[in-house]
This record gives structure tokens, sequence and C-alpha cells, in this order.
């Protein structure tokens, strides 16, 4: 395989999606320094650059080969039809794009819709949505304020993501049909995709975001009741179980999913488990 000299990886240079994605990447290990405006830092510690471009931009940066790797969102790269390899999606900036209206408007389907103005930042996803449900929609691309289009009766309707849902209620919008749910994904392209190099990239972001998802969980049991245990923490591959000085004990260690953890605590001191404790995963290799 050939190598690539040094990975040039597109961040997000504003918005939701940029602080996270440095802070993924800091916590994998890349050690870099951000200045206010600069365009890119250069990793004191792995051959990586990163690139600091505009999120929608990033897909088709990276499709055509100008740099190796790019974080930006799924939403954008199926707005830009852009031929990427999601490497990683990074369980950051989960979204919905949804189409919304004005409170009082009478929606029913996207037929009443028909014959409208839509403002969208996504006016392929937009039109290709009203072409499949048989709505002739006129299409308004803006880059953004979209909520403000419909009270000022610039449009009758938004296409637009939905995180929290403050801004729509904030305009006295709200949602009427679910396009798609998006998050944020590492992407390549055919040649990156197979380079060692991002492999690397890959597993080190990986063992971070399974250190995000699980906590560490210690507890010790009769053995008669380990196999009874064993199904309530199963583990993310299996538990490890190690001998202990009391007699017909012993001392297991697990993965746990963290919203369950509670739950799973509550369960195992039910069924006699003592010496319970959770602890927190820095980095994992599974
Ligand atoms: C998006 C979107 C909405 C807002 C929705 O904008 O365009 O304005 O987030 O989020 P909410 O449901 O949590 O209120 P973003 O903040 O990404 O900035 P942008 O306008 O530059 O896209």
């Amino acid at each position: 395989m050939k190598k690539l000299s040094t990975i040039k990886i597109a961040i997000p240079n504003k918005g939701r999606l940029r602080d996270p994605s440095l802070e993924l990447l800091k916590a994998a290990g890349y050690r870099f320094r951000i200045k206010e405006r600069m365009l890119y830092a250069t990793c004191s510690n792995a051959g990586v650059t990163l690139i600091f471009l505009r999120a929608d931009d990033i897909p088709l940066l990276v499709a055509s080969g100008i740099v190796d790797l790019g974080i930006t969102g799924q939403d954008l790269v199926r707005e830009k039809n852009a031929k990427i390899k999601e490497i990683l999606p990074l369980e950051l900036g989960k979204c919905r794009l949804c189409v919304a209206v004005s409170d009082n408007f009478k929606y029913k389907n996207p037929a009443s819709l028909d014959g409208k103005r839509i403002a969208t930042s996504f006016p392929n996803i937009t039109k290709s949505f009203f072409k499949k449900n048989r709505a002739a929609i006129d299409c308004l691309e803006m880059s953004g304020a979209l909520e403000i289009t419909v009270g000022l009766g610039l449009a009758d309707a938004i296409v637009d993501i939905v995180e929290t849902g403050d801004t729509l209620r904030e305009n006295k919008l709200r949602v009427v049909e679910d396009i798609g749910t998006y998050q944020t994904s590492l992407i390549g392209n055919a040649k990156s995709a197979l380079s060692p190099e991002v492999k690397q990239i890959r597993r080190r972001l990986e063992g971070i975001l399974i250190a995000r998802r699980y906590s560490m969980l210690e507890y010790n049991i009769k053995k008669e009741l380990f196999k009874k245990a064993e199904t309530i923490t199963p583990g993310f591959e299996a538990p490890t179980v190690s001998e202990i000085d009391e007699a017909g004990w012993c001392a297991v260690k697990v993965m746990v999913e963290k919203k369950q953890v509670i739950e799973v605590m509550d369960r195992l001191e039910s069924l006699g488990a003592t010496a319970i404790l959770e602890t927190e995963i820095k980095n994992c290799r599974l």
C-alpha cells in the first residue's frame, strides 16, 4: 500500500462541529496548537495537518482527493452527493433534517406545500424529497437564517437542521416531516481510506469513542451467582473474572454502557454483589 506522506484532515472552521472535532483529535493523542484565525495547524507528534475549511466544502474536497480526510456532517455529504468513503461516524452533532411550517399553517402531507416556496440550505435534498412526494415547490436557496423567512412572508416553509428544536420554537415554527437523521463523520476517499496511516487514525479515534460510551464496572459476587450477574453485565466482549481471598467469591471487571450503569448497579446489588465500583475509561483498544 502506497503511503500518504502527511495526512491532511479538513476540519470545520466554525460552527457546532469545530470544537468537538478538535477535542476528539486531542483526546486521541494528536498534539497541535490553534492560534486565532489560523487556516491550518500541524501536529507536532504525528504526520497530520489540520486544515480549517467550511463544513459544506469538505465533502467535495475529500471526494476529489484535495484533502485526505475530513470531519463533517453526513447531511452535507448527502447534499453535495459526494463520492466519499465513510471511515467512522463520530457520535457528534446528531441532528435531524426537517420540513417546518408556521404553527398556524394547515399541514396534512407534503402535497400541502405544492406550489409553495421553501427556504433551505439543502436544495438538492429538499428538491428530491418533494419530487418523490409529487409536490412542485419553489426552492429558495439560502446559506443561513432560514427561520426568519417564514415570519417575514419570504417563504411558506423551511427545510433545516433541528437539534434541540429551540430555534424552531423561538420562531413559532413546527416540524411536519423528518427527511433524515445525521451525525458527524470522519470521511475519506477511495485512496486515503486504504492507507495504513488512516487506519491508525481511525483506530485511535475509535478507542476514544468507545471509552466515552462505556464505564468500567468492578464488583465481587458469589461464584454460584456469577452466571446470573453475567446476564446483567455481558460486557463489550466478556467480563474478566478473577479469584479473591474470600472463599466462594470472585471479582468481576466488565465494561457497561454509561447510560445503563445506574440501573445495572441496582440490579447487581439486589443480586448480592458487593464493592461495586464504576470507573471512567480514558482510552481503549478493543
Ligand atoms: C442550525 C440550523 C438551526 C439550528 C437548529 O444552525 O440551521 O438554525 O442549528 O438547532 P436547534 O434545533 O438546537 O435550535 P447552526 O447553529 O448549525 O448554524 P448555521 O446557521 O451556520 O448552519
